[in-house]
């Protein structure tokens, strides 16, 4: 109910205070399931100082037009592209559903189809839905990864694009994206790189010697890739990329915004009106952190992730769904869902689906919280 007079600040903020309790924040230490994060200091700060940012008006807040294109131009570089073209966008779902809008635009078949694997995420739904484009779903290996004779034989003359993704929403599996370039080109299909969760890994995991596969612009079949900040990248929610190796994915899927008060531009998103702040914040903490900065936050991350695997190895009850390649450790168990409703209830933020209770190691997570969540483990299972 709207009330007929305010309330003061002070009561508002105490009403907030005692219903947002109920909230489970990233700060406790609570959230293992999440590939969200709390978002970097300096994250914050702009985002407090820079909240008014348009960059659905860009004519009106051209410092910041220039900010967002310098923060792609740096995601460009992360991911091997000298001159990318693309967006800081709302998240991954809306850099997924860009990516399909412009490989269904950029084509003339009419009855398109759009090849994915089993892994993919529900993002795709809603494109398919969206965008009138039918998912075809490739198989999976044995590890989880895309079997790649299989997207072979789905390919057809109404594929539009394939899709391939670099740590899967649910085990972090990276697929063969350099197999699966290397039939886009022979195919001449674009593929797209779903990378929301590994963009902001796997280049630094590499460097640090984990044997990962290429995944990025360097592969000649790569046409697109997302790549969310506000995830590993630490930036405040929301703020997702997308990034295009070429300007036409960019034309076709731009709308003319004609009376905007800074003027006449084109849209290429979803959103009109959108957070400046977030574009800002992205370039602000691509610049505060550096590559040794992010190598850093991804060594703790990927320490965790095998420390915690080793653990679970060796719990009676539980079982490791894979070795993990990237910061994301599953384990199932006969009795998970008891499993659950028990880590539930001690107030831990996960959840079980397809069959395993997934950890992500993001940056808030400590070595102290995993082992308070392995005690508490340790406890259920001895009474199950
Ligand atoms: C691989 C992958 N792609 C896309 C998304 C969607 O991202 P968002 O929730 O930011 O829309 C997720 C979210 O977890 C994801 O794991």
């Amino acid at each position: 109910m709207i009330p007929e007079d305010g309330l003061s600040e002070e009561e508002v903020m105490g009403e907030l205070e005692k219903r947002l309790s109920l909230d489970l924040t990233f700060d406790s230490g609570k959230i293992l399931g999440s590939m969200c994060t709390y978002p970097h200091p300096l994250a914050q700060k702009i985002v407090r100082k820079y909240m008014d940012r348009n960059l659905g008006d860009p004519g009106l807040h051209v410092g910041s037009q220039k900010i967002e294109r310098e923060a792609i131009q740096m995601l460009g570089e992360l991911l091997h592209l000298k001159k990318a073209h693309g967006n800081i966008v709302s998240g991954g779902t809306e850099a997924n559903i860009l990516a399909v809008r412009a490989f269904r635009n950029v084509s003339d078949v009419e009855e398109p189809e759009l090849i994915l694997p089993k892994s993919a995420h529900f993002s795709f739904l809603k494109a398919s839905d969206l965008l009138k484009v039918k998912l075809v779903w490739a198989k999976l290996n044995k590890d989880y990864s895309v079997n790649v004779n299989d997207v072979e034989s789905k390919i057809s003359d109404n594929t539009i694009g394939i899709v391939g993704i670099a740590g899967t929403t649910g085990l972090g599996v990276v697929d063969d994206i350099p197999s699966l370039s290397d039939l886009a080109l022979d195919y001449g299909i674009p593929l797209h790189v779903d990378a929301a969760f590994g963009g902001f890994v796997i280049p630094f995991a590499k460097v640090l010697g984990y044997e990962l596969p290429d995944f990025d612009f360097k592969l000649k079949g790569v046409q697109s890739i997302t790549i969310d900040p506000h995830k590993m990248g630490m930036a405040p929610i929301p703020a997702g990329g997308i990034l295009f190796r070429k300007k036409k994915f960019v034309d076709s899927i731009s709308i003319p915004a004609p009376y905007l008060a800074g003027g006449k531009v084109s849209h290429p998103m979803i959103t009109g009106t959108r957070p400046g702040a977030s574009a800002i914040a992205v370039w602000a903490l691509l610049k505060h952190l550096g590559f040794n900065g992010y190598k850093e936050v991804v060594r703790e991350a990927m320490e965790n992730a095998l420390w915690f695997a080793e653990q679970i190895r060796a719990l009676k009850g539980i079982y490791l769904i894979r070795e993990p390649m990237l910061n994301i450790v599953s384990f199932g168990a006969k009795n998970l869902k008891t499993i659950e409703r028990a880590l539930k209830d001690r107030g831990w933020g996960i959840s079980a689906h397809r069959g395993y209770i997934r950890i992500v190691m993001m940056p808030h997570v400590r070595r102290e919280h995993l082992e308070a969540f392995l005690e508490d483990l340790r406890e259920i299972l001895a009474t199950l």
